[in-house]
């Protein structure tokens, strides 16, 4: 990747100096189209690789990667500038790029067929887009998700803040699991029907950053920005750090009033992302361990072991509040309301529809549909918009949850704030671009369609979403090309 030199940074930035705050105006959501920094030029090459996942004796396991890296590049950018990314395919098969949560132009979103050709092998696409936001972001394909992420193509999207808050190190996590053979492979059952009609493609090996680690080396005294990004296919993590108080920070990239986590468990279904202040306050030749206890059997992710010096007697005190992004506020008083179910799935053995349509979802079911939004199941990425929403105006999605099984489900193109869980409010109205709901459960959401286009709105547990979780939320008057 290619480094900016000091130079052109301070000159630029002088150059740009008291204009820098202006937002422009007739963008919608206001926007800021300022520039941090010249263009950056990231190249991507998608496929096959070999990784070491399991620790040794065991062989490598052969991967499909971004850069020959599992995970891919960690791309790291400035809010503000702009960015052009070449997308190479050294795959058999097509591809595209998808950027998680960035707020980009629906032309570069990277959904087949519906905002771009996908990439042939052998043939390239260049990504351009500005970043609007600060915070922690991820990449993948958003073809054939289930067998490409889960063969390992997938990487952190960092947009530092303008303005960062003071941290001795700002860490990133990648938590992914796979389903590897005895001899270290990666088991080829892609999209069987009981992961797809399950609980998705959970894997027998959790790794973090690509491997199986054993220590987190830390110091006391130390105060650590820990950035969690989820990229398993399906598995749902929910993280205690043994005998320390993180405070989350962020969610899904944007800033949070800093708390802590519910029981003290920091949990991430498949996409999301946690940004975490841990402090170190264990003792010199302390070991902590990390574990995850969302299944019900707990397993160690890594220990906390700590250096015999002490980085300083006590963690810092300055402030972690994170400056907002530039997301519009939802205009609550003249907000229109829409109704999403989710139905489907495995249940006692059985298919379950719902009221709605029950009929037709039973004959879709018997052709290998198995989830349902509003009655639909989804065969390919074009179809007709599930939701078609007026340039600017708020919406809320009041969404249930009608199947036994949990769901982390995304928008593309924009942030909604998480207004409510079963009907009780909540306490920090969270940003964030992917919701996870428990069985059962109803969320509501609110957001602006302030940016135009037909965006992917599906479950993120990838088996789910290809076996019909998905729609499509056209705002404006349908598909824009960049
Ligand atoms: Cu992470 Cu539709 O994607
Ligand atoms: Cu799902």
């Amino acid at each position: 990747m290619t480094k900016t030199t000091v130079t052109a940074l301070s000159r630029r930035s002088f150059v740009l100096g008291g204009g820098a705050g202006l937002a422009m105006a007739g963008l919608p959501g206001g926007w800021t189209k300022t520039r941090a920094a010249p263009t950056r030029e990231i190249k991507l090459r998608a496929g096959p690789a070999t990784a070491q996942l399991a620790p040794k004796p065991h062989p490598a396991t052969d991967v499909w990667a971004f850069n020959g890296t599992i995970p891919g590049p960690e791309i790291r950018l400035r809010q503000g500038q702009r960015v052009r990314i070449v997308a190479e395919n050294g795959l058999d098969e097509e591809t595209t790029v998808h950027w998680h949560g960035l707020r980009v132009p629906n032309g570069m979103d990277g959904i087949p067929h519906l905002t771009q050709k996908p990439i042939a092998p052998g043939a390239t696409f260049t990504y351009e887009f500005d970043v609007p936001d600060a915070g922690t972001y991820w990449y993948h394909p958003h073809q054939s998700s289930s067998e490409q992420v889960g063969r390992g193509l997938y990487g952190p999207l960092i947009i530092n803040e303008r303005n960062p808050i003071k941290v001795d190190r700002d860490v990133t996590w990648v938590l992914d699991d796979w389903r590897l053979t005895q001899e270290a492979a990666i088991s080829g059952d892609f999209g069987n029907r009981h992961d797809m009609s399950h609980a998705g493609r959970i894997g027998n090996t959790v790794t973090v950053n690509g491997r199986i680690p054993e220590h987190f080396r830390v110091r006391r005294g130390e105060r650590i920005r820990l950035r969690l990004i989820n990229a398993a296919n399906a598995r749902i993590f929910s993280l205690d750090f043994g005998g320390h108080d993180p405070k989350i920070i962020a969610l899904d990239g944007q800033p949070v009033t800093p708390h802590k986590p519910d029981a003290g468990r920091v949990t991430l279904g498949p996409a999301m992302r946690v940004d975490l202040i841990l402090d170190m306050t264990g003792k010199p030749g302390e070991i902590f361990r990390v574990s995850d206890r969302f299944y019900r059997r707990a397993y160690r992710l890594l220990d906390l072991t700590y250096a015999p010096q002490a980085l300083r007697e006590n963690v810092p005190d300055t402030p972690i509040t994170l400056a907002a992004n530039t997301m519009p506020e939802p205009d609550v008083a003249a907000i229109t309301r829409h109704e999403i179910r989710f139905n489907g799935g495995m249940m006692g053995g059985m298919m379950m529809g719902g009221k709605r349509g029950s009929g037709a979802m039973m004959d879709m079911m018997r052709s290998g549909k198995v989830w349902f939004i509003n009655g639909v199941s989804a065969t390919g990425y074009v179809m007709d918009p599930l939701l078609k929403l007026e340039l600017g105006r708020s919406y809320l999605l009041d969404m249930k949850n009608d199947t036994a099984w949990h769901h982390p489900i995304h928008l593309h193109g924009h942030s909604f704030r998480v207004m409510s869980r079963n009907g009780q409010a909540t306490q920090h109205k969270e940003w964030q671009d992917t919701v996870l709901m428990a069985p059962r459960e109803r969320v509501e959401i609110a957001f602006v369609a302030d940016n135009p286009g037909d965006w992917m709105f599906h479950c993120h547990i990838f088996e789910h979403q290809e076996a019909g979780m998905m729609g499509v939320v056209r705002v404006g008057d349908g598909r824009v090309r960049t």
